[in-house]
């Protein structure tokens, strides 16, 4: 099957084509009532990514504490031109764009060396995804930006055909919002959509100092509080629910044994909540938790095992002086 030829229209000049799943995807109320009815209550991550998530995301990667994306801009800015001396890409086809800022440095590389190609930003964020395309193609006029909107755990088989080589991206160590498992199967299935020849960048956050990691997701300003809260407001609007952000409260740690930053959100009162689109009540207790994300950290050989697995060869391994970021180009062959 292909991608509908049906497009968004919008306030923007781009137009977002749909990438429709190839199977069905859960929706919000789906995922509430596996996730939040009994304990343990958890919830994917999607949901966070609502207009105002992302631009709180974007200001979560300004704070002073947050350093993976400061850490991994950097490694492009200096190992861009390599990537694209190497992939030649004829596309660039990015997972979980957002605001696609980091991967201006691929597109820099690009217009340094006389390099032309496509760019498909591809996220589950409307918004975010067409005020960037636009933008991108304004700033560059070589690029042919087209934005596609879905949800990549299930539009991988339905993206746009295309003849070149492709080089995919997926950044920002979101592969470690995936449990190990879905990580080994969605690397599978960028693999099974991969032409020989095709390469993957991807960038995966490292174990470290437990307080460096700690504060990433405890940042002194409270953003990354208000981004976990926020997805209260997402249950209200779309569940027509009524929780009240006052009664939860921000909590994120690094747990060791498991290699993972936990997100939670923690209740502080007695309360009960009402989910008319679910036709559903939740008795809350202090100190209930929401698990709202996950977020792997992984050792050196850990993110090269991540592509080996799925059926890719390392070519280049990008880390800094203090390893707390790696960046991977892999090749399907
Ligand atoms: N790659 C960017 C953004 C990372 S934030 C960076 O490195 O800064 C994660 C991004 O993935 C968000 O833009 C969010 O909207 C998108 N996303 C999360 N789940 C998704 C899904 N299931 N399908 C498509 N996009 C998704
Ligand atoms: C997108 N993802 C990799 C971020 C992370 O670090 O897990 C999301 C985030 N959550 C809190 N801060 C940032």
């Amino acid at each position: 099957m292909r991608t509908p030829g049906l497009k968004i229209a919008n306030k923007f000049q781009r137009v977002c084509v749909p990438v429709a799943p190839a199977h069905p995807v859960p929706d919000i109320v789906d995922d509430a009532r596996e996730g939040l009815l009994r304990p343990p209550r958890s919830l994917p991550p999607k949901y966070f990514y609502d207009e105002a998530g992302s631009l709180l995301f974007t200001k979560i990667c300004e704070t002073r504490e947050y350093y993976p994306t400061r850490t991994e801009d950097r490694l492009l800015a200096s190992h861009a031109p390599d990537i694209i001396r190497i992939a030649r890409p004829g596309q660039i086809i990015e997972l979980g764009s957002g605001n696609s800022q980091k991967t201006r440095r691929l597109f820099d590389a690009c217009e340094n060396t006389d390099h032309t190609c496509t760019y498909a930003p591809f996220d589950v964020c409307a918004p975010i995804l067409e005020e960037t395309a636009d933008q991108l193609q304004a700033e560059y006029g070589w690029l042919h930006v087209t934005p596609l909107l879905g949800d990549y755990h299930a539009g991988l088989d339905h993206l746009p055909a295309f003849t070149g080589r492709r080089l995919f991206v997926f950044l920002g160590s979101t592969i470690g919002n995936f449990e190990p498992g879905e990580a080994h199967t969605f690397l599978r299935e960028i693999t099974a959509i991969m032409n020989p020849g095709d390469y993957l960048l991807i960038g995966a956050d490292r174990v470290k100092d437990t307080r460096v990691l700690d504060s990433a997701y405890n940042d002194a300003e409270g953003i990354t509080a208000a981004f976990n809260l926020n997805l209260l407001e997402v249950l209200n609007r779309e569940l027509d629910a009524d929780f009240n952000p006052c009664h939860f409260r921000h909590k994120a740690e690094f747990v060791p044994e498991r290699s993972r930053i936990e997100m939670k959100l923690v209740c502080n009162a007695t309360h009960q909540i009402t989910l008319k689109e679910l036709d559903e009540t939740i008795a809350f207790l202090p100190d209930d938790e929401i698990l709202t994300e996950v977020s792997y950290k992984f050792t050196h050989d850990g993110a090269e095992k991540l592509l080996e697995e799925g059926g890719m060869n390392v070519v280049k391994h990008y880390e800094p002086e203090n390893r707390y970021f790696s960046l991977i180009l892999g090749q399907f062959i």
